[in-house]
């Protein structure tokens, strides 16, 4: 932490704004314990380390399934198809059934995960960092899914799209 008055000259709409002009892809963080079954959906994930395998995302510490992901033993992060946008809208919504109608299955790490996906990377915590008003999750990897061509959903400024590759 810096001691220095930093001269901070934007606010955080404007901050949104900016963090907005990175695209992303979607994924939904699962896990399940005593009280069920929990999900969130996520742009914040990112790669961390290949040796040991390490990913992250960030949960904002209002979220109502934090304290329970917190104590998961095991989660997995199911990065979403180009088609699933409706998914990625079920799962940022609070307070709604998350998996009713939804194809998924306990995966090796015990965690549920989603059927039909881009990519599953199933962990086990390696660590939690205060990342402000979010908490920075690591996760070691020990099981992964990543088959089939099909295109992953992209999120842009607020809003979903489609990737459209650039011609060689
Ligand atoms: C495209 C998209 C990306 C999101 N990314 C994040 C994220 O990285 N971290 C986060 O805390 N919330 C994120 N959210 C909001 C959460 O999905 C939402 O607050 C959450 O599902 C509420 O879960 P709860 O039932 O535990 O409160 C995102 C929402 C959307 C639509």
């Amino acid at each position: 932490m810096s001691n220095i008055d930093l001269d901070i000259c934007f606010d955080a709409r404007e901050l949104r704004n900016a963090l907005g002009r990175f695209a992303t892809g979607i994924a939904v963080v699962m896990a399940q314990d005593e009280e069920g079954l929990l999900g969130v959906t996520v742009n914040s994930f990112s790669a961390v380390s290949l040796d040991p395998p390490l990913v992250s995302f960030c949960m904002a510490r209002t979220l109502s399934s934090l304290r329970r992901l917190e104590a998961a033993t095991s989660y997995s992060v199911n990065i979403l198809l180009e088609h699933q946008s409706e998914i990625s809208h079920r799962f940022s919504r609070p307070g709604t059934d998350k998996f009713a109608n939804i194809a998924w299955e306990i995966g090796p790490s015990g965690a549920p995960r989603l059927k039909h996906i881009h990519a599953c990377f199933e962990c086990v915590p390696y660590a939690h960092y205060d990342g402000g008003d979010h908490v920075i999750f690591v996760g070691r990897v020990v099981h992964l899914l990543a088959e089939g061509d099909d295109r992953p959903l992209l999120f842009y400024r607020g809003r979903y799209h489609r990737l459209h590759p650039t011609p060689p």
